[in-house]
């Protein structure tokens, strides 16, 4: 049977559907990420796109993960998403403990805040991990990985993927998708070689900007056309995938509302708040990284709201707190970790697979065009 909800973008990318789960790296946990590979195969699996989230994965780990999906998802289109720095803020060849004493060095009083915080909530303070930091050299042996490995679709999560690596990745067959939440950024993505682009609405979880997904979207589809654009940002039921192809999209970007399936990485808590939560819990602040997120309010969000400490910039402000965050990770506390999630929460309640999720939004979405026509006549 055909597919109820065809769109060019598809044949693009080889699909069945054009529902696109959103490459989710950013967690409270350490163990497991939002999007991890089973969640990343069960949707590739049911005639959607997974996405890894790789921004986290050090080079060993992000090839056990692309060698997993390939493995799952038999031939299947993937993809891999991670962040390209727009301004690359490198913290030299250090680890990121020596990085973190730098940052307490220059930065006192939000040290000592954090340290507060610690104490305050009863906590014993963790020394940080020792992750290398995004240098230029770490991204670009991850994306030769990419390359190696003949990843079907690289989604740049912010900043444009280089010459070499759209030249190199065009030539073997890969698709490029390039994150954005302003009419600006998409059109550097289309200079960049972008192929698809994804206009994302302030309603989104995660890093986020400040334009309202309905008026986005079409912004977008004209500054990029004939580029085929995916809606992204309060995205979770048919209804609303049905808005953004009436708003121009070829497809949705799904992050969130995947949050709320079985194959989720994040900590059950976290999703027992956000199946639980009305939207306007899920609020923005750029405590956590430096950078504007949204996610589910917190009594550290709170705190840093009311301190008068403006937020230092991206990674500084993540690092600083990284002690905290350790602390309350270990202690099970994750009313204390970011909760990133956005504000369709408020209308999902249930947690499901994530093949089940797709479905339903598909057929959704297709009832809902098919009710429309009959309206209207
Ligand atoms: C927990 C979480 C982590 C995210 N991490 C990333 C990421 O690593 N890279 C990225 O491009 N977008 C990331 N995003 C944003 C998503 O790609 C996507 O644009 C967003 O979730 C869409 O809006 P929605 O949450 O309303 O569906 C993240 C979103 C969430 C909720």
């Amino acid at each position: 049977m055909a597919s109820p909800l065809h769109t060019p973008l598809c044949d693009l990318l080889g699909i069945e559907y054009p529902i696109i789960q959103a490459g989710m790296a950013i967690h409270g946990s350490e163990a497991v990420p939002p999007s991890p590979v089973g969640l990343v195969a069960a949707v590739t699996n049911a005639g959607g796109l997974g996405v890894l989230g790789d921004n986290f994965r050090d080079l060993d780990e992000m090839d056990a993960a692309i060698s997993e999906t390939k493995r799952l998802t038999a031939g299947r289109p993937y993809g891999v998403d991670f962040l390209i720095p727009a301004s690359r803020i490198e913290l030299g060849t250090t680890d990121n403990r020596e990085a973190y004493q730098q940052a307490i060095a220059a930065h006192p009083r939000h040290a000592a805040f954090v340290a507060g915080l610690i104490e305050e909530h009863g906590l014993t303070a963790e020394a940080p991990a020792e992750r290398a930091p995004i240098s230029s050299a770490v991204l670009r042996r991850k994306i030769e990985l990419v390359l190696d490995h003949h990843v079907p679709v690289f989604a740049a999560a912010a900043g444009e993927p280089p010459d070499w690596f759209v030249q190199r990745g065009h030539a073997q067959g890969m698709r490029f998708i390039g994150m954005c939440g302003a009419v600006r950024h998409a059109q550097r993505h289309v200079r960049a070689g972008a192929d698809i682009i994804t206009a994302q609405g302030t309603e989104a979880g995660g890093h986020t900007g400040n334009v309202a997904t309905f008026v986005l979207v079409p912004q977008i589809v004209a500054a990029v056309r004939p580029l085929p654009v995916l809606a992204a940002g309060g995205i979770g039921t048919g209804r609303q995938v049905a808005a953004a192809l009436a708003l121009g999209a070829q497809g949705a970007w799904v992050g969130t509302a995947f949050l709320t399936s079985e194959e989720t990485g994040i900590p059950a808590p976290h999703q027992a708040e956000i199946l639980s939560s009305a939207s306007e819990a899920f609020t923005l602040s750029k405590y956590a990284s430096g950078l504007q997120q949204r996610g589910h309010v917190s009594p550290i969000k709170e705190a840093w709201g009311t301190s008068g400490l403006e937020a230092l910039p991206f990674p500084i402000q993540r690092l600083i707190q990284e002690p905290l965050l350790r602390a309350a990770r270990k202690a099970g506390r994750w009313d204390l970790v970011p909760n990133l999630a956005g504000q369709v929460a408020g209308m999902l309640t249930e947690r499901r697979p994530a093949r089940d999720i797709l479905l339903d939004m598909v057929e959704e979405a297709a009832a809902t065009i098919a009710g429309l026509q009959r309206v209207i006549a």
